[in-house]
């Protein structure tokens, strides 16, 4: 199946690494022009370098923290100037700190609320009038925390669900002008984010990380975990002009992990 994703512009925010860098990889091979982004500028030269020819597109970068309203108009605005508009944004971000309620403070909930719901409602504001020219396309990463809460990271059980709500309502009130807006969501896919969480549950259970892996392997019905590619490709079909009448949904890519309906 041809996407149709040659020539098209894409901002993937929080790409530097995971699953951003995945989705950035699978754009960049399809002919994609690729805006990467995230906090770090010598991150993102060295996988610009590596991404680029990869692709007939332009691959480009620019350094941009997501929690600060500022930056990302700033992000918004050279993308446009670059590739003349934006017709898929892809939202990811960083992972909120792990946590109980009792462990968590004011000031731990402000900073997960920032990260994962403002940055995605101010990206969403700023790249409108250029999503709007053509008809764009909106993917926003969530978590299969959206489904089935995970125990231990309350911050995600809870700003995770805001973001399917924003993009349920978005999907109605956009739909008018040719956006379609979904959510992916990833259960247990390879990348530093979940080598760190599960670092940090064998810490707290006294056994090896290996340990905490087979234990999540157990219970994911294709007993292993996903490659961050298999989470992209997911993403890009939702991002493409392949996708003309899913919106406002939620995607889960978990190898059958969570178990309701
Ligand atoms: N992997 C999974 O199976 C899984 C499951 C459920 C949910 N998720 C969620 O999916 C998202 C991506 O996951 P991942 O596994 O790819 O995580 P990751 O490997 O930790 O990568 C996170 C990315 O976010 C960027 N970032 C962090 N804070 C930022 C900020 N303030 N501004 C801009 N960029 C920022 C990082 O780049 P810099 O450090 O260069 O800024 C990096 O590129 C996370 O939110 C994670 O919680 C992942």
């Amino acid at each position: 199946m041809d996407l149709q994703l040659k020539g098209k512009s894409a901002l993937v925010v929080a790409s530097s690494q995971g699953l951003g860098k995945a989705i950035a990889e699978q754009l960049v091979r399809e002919g994609a022009n690729v805006m990467l982004t995230s906090r770090h500028a010598d991150k993102l030269r060295a996988v610009q370098e590596e991404l680029a020819p990869l692709g007939t597109g332009t691959v480009s970068y620019h350094p941009c923290d997501i929690t600060k309203a500022g930056e990302i108009q700033q992000l918004v605005e050279t993308t446009v100037q670059q590739f003349g508009t934006i017709d898929i944004l892809i939202n990811n971000s960083g992972g909120p700190k792990p946590g109980t309620f009792e462990q968590l403070a004011d000031e731990d909930w402000y900073n997960a609320f920032e990260l994962n719901v403002l940055s995605c409602i101010r990206l969403i504001r700023a790249a409108l009038p250029a999503l709007r020219m053509q008809g764009g396309r909106i993917v926003n990463v969530a978590s299969s925390s959206v489904k089935e809460p995970i125990p231990g990271l309350l911050l995600s059980n809870t700003f995770r669900v805001a973001l399917t709500g924003l993009t349920k309502t978005l999907a109605a009130e956009l739909a008018s002008s040719g956006i379609l807006i979904n959510t992916a969501a990833p259960g247990r896919i390879s990348t530093d984010r979940v080598a760190f969480l599960d670092a940090a549950a064998a810490e707290k259970q006294g056994i090896s990380a290996a340990e905490v892996q087979a234990a999540y392997e157990s219970i994911i019905p294709l007993g292993r975990y996903g490659e961050p590619q298999e989470f992209a490709k997911v993403v890009l079909f939702l991002a493409s002009a392949m996708n003309t009448y899913m919106t406002g949904s939620t995607f889960l890519v978990d190898g059958g992990m969570v178990k309701s309906l």
